[in-house]
């Protein structure tokens, strides 16, 4: 595996790849990886004769009081476990190298960054969406793989790239779990024993959903105060949203005999979990 952290001698590297008629395959990360990126990983070497990773902890799509410093860092770890999976190339820049002194240009997608982590966490969306472009300019791949777990982050992605004509595929992938159902995430480091026990309460409220419509229940706003009552029955969560969500504009739904997705955002102690359900009807 070849470590890039220079953009222009990146680009050379892969244009001479390109030249001779290879597909790249992408995978942007923030690094500390688990088996979710791993899985990422491996779909990407299928599809491709080449695969590229990053690792970005991206600043600007924190905002000032989040967890940007403490976010979880292992360069070398994370090197060893691409490397063993058989990655080719590895980009690792600065933040100068990504932002240089008078950077001063933003995406932003609107619309589906309306509600949930866009409401929520203001600004985060244009910072993925900035970063996420100046990759793909760079990378150029012909396949983009993102998991599922970040769904509006991949709805943008994907509404991001159909509006700006960038030819590359956006692949989603599936949600990885642990045993128990807990979403893998980096933040899920961040969790005490006893807070590992209430972070289960994310996919054990999304089990309760399924449980309600296998029961009948259509009405939203009934399976939403359901919800909410279940995550509080355990101990320090704090609940940042629960929706019902349309799975392609993101807009809350009121009836559930339509396809939807139970969107939920908690925190659990100091740690911000995401996870989420389509529910296809
Ligand atoms: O999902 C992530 O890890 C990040 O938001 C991404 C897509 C790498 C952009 O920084």
């Amino acid at each position: 595996m070849k470590t890039y952290k220079h953009i222009g001698e990146f680009r050379a590297a892969l244009s001479e790849l390109r030249r001779a008629g290879n597909a790249i395959g992408f995978v942007p990360t923030m690094g500390f990886l688990h088996e979710g990126h791993l899985t990422l990983v491996r779909q990407a070497i299928r599809d491709n004769p080449v695969t590229v990773v990053s690792i970005f902890v991206n600043p600007i799509q924190f905002a000032p009081n989040e967890d940007y410093e403490t976010y979880p860092r292992d360069f070398d770890r994370d090197a060893a476990f691409l490397e063993k999976e058989g990655v080719d190339y590895l980009f690792y820049p600065s933040a100068e190298e990504i932002y240089p002194d008078g950077f001063s240009t933003t995406v932003n997608v609107s619309g589906l960054t309306d509600g949930l982590c866009g409401a929520k966490r203001r600004g985060h969306f244009e910072g993925v969406a900035t970063v996420v472009t100046k990759l793909l300019l760079i990378v150029s791949p012909d396949n983009i793989y993102m998991g599922m777990k970040d769904y509006q982050q991949l709805k943008v992605v994907s509404k991001m790239v159909k509006d700006l004509n960038i030819p590359c595929k956006v692949n989603g992938v599936e949600i990885v779990r642990e045993d128990d159902g807990l979403a893998m995430s980096s933040r899920n480091f961040f969790l005490r024993k006893e807070e590992r026990d209430s972070a289960l309460s994310l996919y054990n409220s999304l089990s309760l959903v399924r449980k309600l419509i296998n029961e009948g229940v259509t009405s939203s706003e009934k399976a939403k105060v359901d919800v909410i009552n279940y995550i509080h029955s355990y101990k320090n969560t704090r609940i940042d949203y629960v929706e019902f969500v349309d799975p392609d504009r993101l807009k809350p739904v009121e009836n559930l005999n339509v396809s939807f997705v139970c969107m939920l955002a908690v925190y659990v102690g100091g740690v911000r979990l995401i996870d989420n359900m389509v529910f296809y009807r």
